[in-house]
């Protein structure tokens, strides 16, 4: 940002709080970035975090803020900035590799209006709720499978490693057309894509690079782009009516859409479509066992399942953060915001906002209305929500009636990270119904 942020007028939050907010580590701690998010939202639910290596970011924290903000795509851009927040070295490492640009992938997350508009509509209808209702069978038979495989292991297992993690990444594989011996390498790719900062799921190499995340990114997507390659020149010779197919066949302005967007569509589908859902599926099962009342609720009235589902997407809010920038200057709560500025949105504590949400951070099934924003808002919100919504519900139809009780076999692991992730290890113990 090229403006220097003045102190005396400006509301500058505190400096643990504000290191709090942007480390990724932060997040693998509820008491850690919720008493955080709790604290902001209490005293400074518009403020300003300057963090050194960091652009001065207005931290967004209210619900009712958040939507504001995202509802008006015009005033507030995605990407005249990094609408992902890294450090400034980072930002200046992906510039300097990308001609001066900052936009590494072109996907809609990285457009604007009116070229973000052209390129959602090529999908937005396959995504509807009438048309994605029609995988139900197909997604079904594919959770049946998870299934048999959980209760396949003898009473314990890690519901992350052994089971979240591997459905939705082959729901959405199967619905591309991505072939089952290829998911391995895509689970991979997807993990070191979001996992940027967290030391467990960095590339060997990246360790020790203090541009870790920009370079990994890069280095990633460039695996992702020379994989889709492959499979979008074969669908454009021999077309099925897979998602891959629809997108590689697609025109942009009457010509063939360029190869950047199509590999930048699909690394972006193939990449929010699992990690978001398997966190939010792992949540659902971890907030039952901490607030056991809500188990035997499900279990006795399985016309609930969809209250687990939006429960478990706002209770665990998967995606932490996207950035805005400011294309005027205006006002939100009162606050001058000045052109250019850039905005951090905290999805996770618009879910927790007590304004909104009674007894916020207690998992509560039968909540109702669940107004969450874990999806967003407005013209970017999620593409692939009803698709989320519906392969999580397929999923807890298939698993309850096999499960008699499950419980807690040791600590959950979180992922670090501030941007897109949740649990890493989700150790139960269950008997089989
Ligand atoms: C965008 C959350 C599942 C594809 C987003 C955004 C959020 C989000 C917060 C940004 C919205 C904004 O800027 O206002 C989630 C959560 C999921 C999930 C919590 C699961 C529980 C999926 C699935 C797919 C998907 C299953 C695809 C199959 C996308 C795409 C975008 C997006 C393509 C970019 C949309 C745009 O910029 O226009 N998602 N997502 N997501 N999501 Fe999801």
């Amino acid at each position: 940002m090229a403006t220097s942020l003045d102190a005396d007028v400006r509301p500058i939050i505190p400096d643990d709080i504000a290191r709090i907010v942007i480390a990724p580590k932060s997040y693998t701690d509820d008491a850690t970035i919720y008493g955080a998010f709790k604290w902001l939202r209490d005293n400074m639910p518009l403020g300003i975090a300057q963090v050194p290596g960091y652009d001065p970011i207005w931290v967004v924290t209210k619900h009712a803020d958040i939507k504001e903000v995202e509802r008006n795509g015009k005033l507030f851009h995605n990407a005249d900035h990094n609408p992902i927040l890294v450090d400034q070295a980072s930002d200046a490492f992906t510039r300097e590799i990308n001609g001066g640009s900052i936009r590494i992938l072109s996907s809609l997350t990285y457009m604007d209006p009116p070229e973000h508009a052209s390129y959602r509509t090529l999908t937005s209808n396959w995504f509807l709720p009438g048309r994605i209702s029609k995988l139900e069978e197909q997604i079904r038979v594919l959770a049946r499978k998870s299934v048999d495989n959980l209760l396949s292991f003898d009473g314990e297992c890690d519901f992350v490693r052994d089971f979240a993690l591997h459905y939705p990444l082959r729901v959405i594989m199967t619905l591309f057309g991505v072939p089952p011996e290829d998911e391995p390498r895509m689970l991979k790719l997807t993990q070191e894509f979001f996992g940027v900062h967290d030391p467990e799921e960095q590339r060997p190499e990246m360790a020790t690079d203090p541009v870790v995340a920009a370079k990994q990114w890069a280095a990633s997507i460039e695996d992702f782009y020379t994989y889709f390659d492959k499979l979008s020149a074969d669908r454009r010779e021999n077309p099925t009516d897979d998602l891959l197919s629809l997108i590689a066949n697609s025109r942009i302005n009457g010509a063939p859409i360029p190869r950047n967007e199509a590999n930048g569509y699909y690394v972006a589908i193939a990449t929010a479509g699992h990690d978001t859902t398997s966190s939010s599926t792992a949540g659902g099962l971890h907030g039952m066992m901490l607030y056991p009342e809500n188990w035997a609720k499900v279990k006795a009235d399985p016309s609930l399942i969809p209250g687990l589902v939006d429960e478990a997407i706002r209770w665990t809010s998967p995606v932490k953060h996207f950035m805005r920038n400011a294309t005027a200057d205006t006002q939100v709560r009162g606050m001058d915001i000045r052109a250019m500025e850039r905005l951090m949105i905290c999805y996770p504590s618009g879910n927790r906002d007590e304004a909104v949400f009674a007894d916020a951070d207690r998992f509560d099934i039968t909540r109702s209305p669940n107004p969450h924003i874990a999806f967003g808002f407005g013209p970017h919100m999620c593409l692939g929500q009803h698709l989320a919504k519906l392969e999580m519900r397929i999923l807890f139809e298939e698993l309850l009636p096999h499960l008699e009780s499950v419980e807690l076999a040791g600590d959950p692991r979180m992922v670090e990270t501030n941007f897109v992730g949740g649990y890493k290890a989700l150790p139960i113990r269950f008997k089989r119904s």
